[in-house]
This record gives structure tokens, C-alpha cells and sequence, in this order.
């Protein structure tokens, strides 16, 4: 089984009378309420998901994040993982060497980070380097001018794991695919990050990953995403109906991604990979454009990050794929690299023409999405419109 980032899985899940000690004394912390997208890294700093993490970014891995793609040990690492105080709160009440509280969007205490660095941020210096853009269009960049200007490092000890409202049935942490993954057999396991419905495009690509791995981890992420990406829910339905119809059964599991996007692009490639590496997963697939937003990013970018590391470094394998179109003379999916027609029998598919096609009205064509998927679209799109 291949090892997770930094060697060793973390579990920062306290229990028994650790537990219960904490829980009484939070009461008289100074406390934080997490948004969204800090409660998910929350959950995945716990299970170990994001190992070797074992809380809130200090300021050294901070910077060496932004300037060296790495942590300050060398392991590489490219998007921080920060918790930032809330507007209108007096950073003066988180004091260094003393816990602090973290209570999930609803208030309930899920975890107590043990606060070792407290520092001001600078969003413009941050946003130019992760995101590569500091201008307002870009969601991330929004984010980032939606929190408040510290950013409190430390461990976490998590007392309540997170009470989801949704997929439970999906919800495996690491230890559980990784034990999945073995009760299967698969030495090699091929994970799909996605954030759209699954379309032709994505079933083609995990199709051919399919041909070289034992197994397919579909891992739509599931955490925060731009107001204008379709919902989890009806991605959740979508990838379903895929899964009983066109792929087999014995060879594909399913489970959901709890982190928020970044849309940072190449460098949320990286970490996207390292996190999958810790479900236990060896192979990753990269195609157009990974986690991109508008054109902030080239079409390939997220695929040529991965050569800033060194062989080796990053462990788990990424999967590189070319933009992949249907071709209408073969009646088939392919891509520049295996195909010979002409420009004008290429369909090019994207999750963003989806989208455009459903706000229009329009039945996307089977080139572009298979029927069963498209009527799931078009039925969550009306109760919409009726809402
Ligand atoms: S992402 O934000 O999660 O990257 P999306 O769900 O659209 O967005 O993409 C999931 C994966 O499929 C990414 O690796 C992306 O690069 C890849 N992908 C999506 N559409 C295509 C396409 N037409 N050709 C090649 N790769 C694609």
C-alpha cells in the first residue's frame, strides 16, 4: 500500500479522558467560528487526510509554501492551509501558547487548536502566489477578502467529529478506503477529483485509467464551491446513475471529497494528488485545465507542476490527459493524441457549457453527457427555476 505523505498517516481524533478534559475546558477559551471550508480542513487535518498536517499552518510552512511550493521540512505542499480570524474579531484574544476553541458553522465545538503562531496576513502577497491573480473576479481572491487579516497556527486536537447533514453513506475517511482498497485487492488505485457533473469527457478519461489501474475512486469533492457550480446533490445523483449503468461495478467505488475549491489551478493539482495519496491512492488523473476558474490558468499548467518535483517526491502518479473531445467520423471519444479528424468533427466538452447549455434551456446532446445524466441535470435545473 503506498504510504502517505511524510510516511505516516496522522489521526489528531482525541478520545476517552484527553477528550473529555478538553471539552471542559473550552468552555473558558477564547473562541473561533470556522466557515466553511476551515470546518472541512478541520474534518481532514483529524482523519489525516492532509498528513503530515496535524493543525492549522505555522507562518514558516506558510511561507515556504508560497515561495517554495514545499513545507519548511522540504515535503512538497502548494496551497496553505490557514485558519484566519473573523471580521470584527480582537486578534489580541488568541494568545500564542494557549488553545483556542473551534466551533463548526452551527457552533458546536469540533475541535481545540493548540495556538503556536499568530501573524497578519498579506492577502495581495498570498493571492499573487497561490492563485497567481489578485483580482476580485477570481473566487479565490474573493475568499480571501472575506476573511479576517490574521492567521492563527498550531495542532489540533478534534473533540467532535464534523455532523454532516449529507452523503454519510459516502464518508470514508483514509483508513477506510485504505482498507477497502486492500479487501478489493487493487495495488493500484486511480482517483477522480471532480467538481461538475460527470460528462463524456471525465467518463472517457477514467475509462482509460481504468485500462492501467486495478480501481477507480470517483472523489467528487463535495466541500464549498462557487455559487454558479452545479450542487453537490445533483452531482452526487449524476455520478450514480453513471456508476450503475456504464461502469463495472467490481472495479469502482465512490466516496466523496470534503475540502472547499481553491481554484487555484496547478497548484491545487498538487495538493489534490498529495491529499488522494492519503486515501491511499497511486494514481491521480490531471486533464485540462485541473481546478482552473475562467482563464487564469494555460490548459496544461496543472500537469506541468508536477515536474517542479523531483521523481519520486510526490509518490502517487498523475495521469496526464489531453483536452479530450468526441469525434464525430469515429462516433467516439478521444483526444488530440489519438485521433486523425479534422477540427470540425471535434465536440468539445466542458462542465462550463453544461451548465450554459441547462441555464438556456437546452437538452445537452449525447455527445456531450449520457441521457441518463442529462435528464438529472434538466429535472434539478427546473425545480430550480420553480424555487
Ligand atoms: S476540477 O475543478 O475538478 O478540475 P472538473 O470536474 O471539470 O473540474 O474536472 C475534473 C477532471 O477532469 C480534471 O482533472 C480536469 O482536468 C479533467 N477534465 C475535464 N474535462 C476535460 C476534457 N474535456 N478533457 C480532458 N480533461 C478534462
Amino acid at each position: 500500500m503506498i504510504a502517505p505523505h511524510g510516511g505516516r498517516l496522522i489521526n489528531r481524533i482525541v478520545t476517552g479522558a484527553e477528550r473529555d478534559r478538553l471539552i471542559d475546558a473550552a468552555s473558558s477559551m477564547p473562541k473561533i467560528r470556522l466557515n466553511a471550508r476551515e470546518t472541512a480542513d478541520v474534518d481532514m487535518i483529524g482523519n489525516g487526510a492532509m498528513s503530515p498536517l496535524q493543525g492549522f499552518m505555522n507562518q514558516a510552512d506558510y511561507n515556504a509554501v508560497l515561495d517554495q511550493k514545499r513545507l519548511a521540512s522540504g515535503l512538497p505542499w502548494a496551497i496553505p492551509i490557514v485558519l484566519a480570524t473573523k471580521d470584527g474579531d480582537d486578534a489580541s484574544k488568541y494568545e500564542e501558547g494557549k488553545d483556542v476553541a473551534l466551533e463548526d458553522e452551527n457552533g458546536q465545538l469540533t475541535a481545540i487548536l493548540h495556538l503556536e503562531s499568530k501573524w497578519q496576513a498579506d492577502k495581495t502577497r498570498e493571492a499573487k502566489a497561490v492563485l497567481l491573480t489578485d483580482e476580485d473576479a477570481h473566487p479565490g481572491v474573493q475568499y480571501l477578502n472575506s476573511i479576517g487579516d490574521w492567521y492563527l497556527g498550531g495542532r489540533i486536537s478534534v473533540v467532535n467529529r464534523i455532523a454532516y447533514d449529507k452523503f454519510n453513506q459516502y464518508r470514508l475517511d483514509p483508513v477506510d478506503t485504505r482498507v477497502l482498497f486492500d479487501k478489493k485487492g487493487w495495488k493500484t488505485v486511480v482517483a477522480f477529483q471532480t467538481r461538475n457533473p460527470i460528462h463524456r469527457a471525465h467518463e472517457y478519461l477514467t475509462k482509460c485509467a481504468l485500462e492501467i489501474c486495478d480501481g477507480l475512486l470517483i472523489h467528487p469533492l463535495v466541500g464549498e464551491t462557487k455559487s454558479d457550480d452545479i450542487p453537490a446533490d445533483t452531482r452526487v445523483k449524476c455520478y450514480e446513475a453513471l456508476m450503475e449503468k456504464y461502469y463495472p461495478a467490481d472495479r469502482v467505488v465512490m466516496s466523496v471529497y470534503p475540502q472547499a475549491m481553491r481554484y487555484a489551478g496547478p497548484r491545487e493539482a498538487i495538493l489534490h494528488a498529495i491529499v488522494r495519496k492519503n486515501y491511499g491512492v497511486t494514481h491521480f488523473i490531471v486533464g485540462r485545465d485541473h481546478a482552473g476558474v475562467g482563464s487564469y490558468y494555460g490548459t496544461y499548467d496543472a500537469q506541468n507542476i508536477f515536474n517542479e518535483y523531483e521523481d519520486g517526491e510526490m509518490d502517487i502518479t498523475p495521469l496526464m490527459f489531453e483536452h479530450s473531445f468526441f469525434c464525430k467520423e469515429t462516433g467516439g471519444m478521444a483526444s488530440s493524441k489519438t485521433s486523425a479528424s479534422d477540427k470540425e468533427m471535434r465536440v468539445f466538452l466542458s462542465g462550463t457549457k453544461v451548465r450554459e447549455m441547462l441555464t438556456n434551456g437546452e437538452v445537452p446532446p449525447a455527445e456531450f453527457t449520457r441521457p441518463e445524466v442529462a435528464k438529472i441535470l434538466i429535472e434539478a435545473m427546473q425545480q430550480k427555476v420553480e424555487a
